[in-house]
């Protein structure tokens, strides 16, 4: 068993991850516990350098096989060069996004079938999924609008409003089947209100980890 404890974020465009990623890092740290940050695609060295390719500024169109897998590849990297050797030193892994994203945006938005998403998924995560997943969900439409309200876009960015939608309900779906590690989040209210349920609810799962040795 991992001695440390490891909590992705998901969700679409807009919906706030990495502004709780930074609120909930400062609580568990003022707490004594020591936190990395990461996000996906990327992390280490390599795993940046594949996000270049993947939603550079740079970037083309690429194959929906060569997508899944260069997603993976870079979580491969993540997972062994931060992810893993973090949780074994007992830290607490903060992850702007993970596999989930991949289900959502290559597989239920994207050209990939399930059975392969779950194959590569099955080769590369395998039993190192996290402990916590929160999906800050809200329309796509006022994601959208926050984005372009900070003046970012990516590559994901330029798909249509279907594609979006599709990512949203995946996210949803994937919550509703796993609610023991996903807990879905509204992610209009506010920044504070969000914070603070994020707070209590991983620090009552922290307790409990440490009750249970
Ligand atoms: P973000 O850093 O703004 O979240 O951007 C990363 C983009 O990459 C986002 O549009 C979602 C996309 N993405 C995938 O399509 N699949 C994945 O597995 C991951 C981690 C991200």
């Amino acid at each position: 068993m991992n001695k440390g404890f490891f909590i992705s974020f998901e969700g679409g465009e807009g919906g706030g991850k990495s502004s709780q990623i930074t609120l909930l890092a400062e609580r568990l740290q003022q707490d004594g516990y020591e936190v990395v940050r990461t996000r996906e695609p990327g992390g280490p060295p390599t795993a940046e350098a594949i996000r270049q390719i993947l939603v550079g500024e740079a970037t083309t169109a690429l194959s929906d096989l060569t997508e899944l897998l260069l997603m993976n590849a870079a979580r491969a990297e993540n997972l062994d060069k931060t992810i893993l050797p973090a949780l074994a030193a007992g830290k607490i892994v903060l992850s702007d996004r993970f596999a989930d994203s991949t289900r959502a945006y290559q597989g239920a938005a994207g050209g990939v079938t399930p059975d392969i998403v779950h194959a590569v998924e099955e080769m590369v995560v395998s039993t190192h999924w996290p402990d916590m997943t929160f999906i800050l969900d809200l329309p796509v439409a006022q994601g959208f609008a926050r984005v372009h309200e900070r003046g970012e876009a990516n590559r994901f960015e330029d798909k249509d409003l279907s594609y979006h939608d599709a990512v949203r309900q995946e996210f949803l779906a994937i919550a509703a089947k796993e609610p023991e590690r996903c807990v879905v989040m509204d992610a209009t209210q506010p920044l504070d209100i969000i914070s603070a349920e994020i707070y209590s609810m991983v620090s009552k799962k922290l307790t409990l980890k440490v009750g249970h040795g």
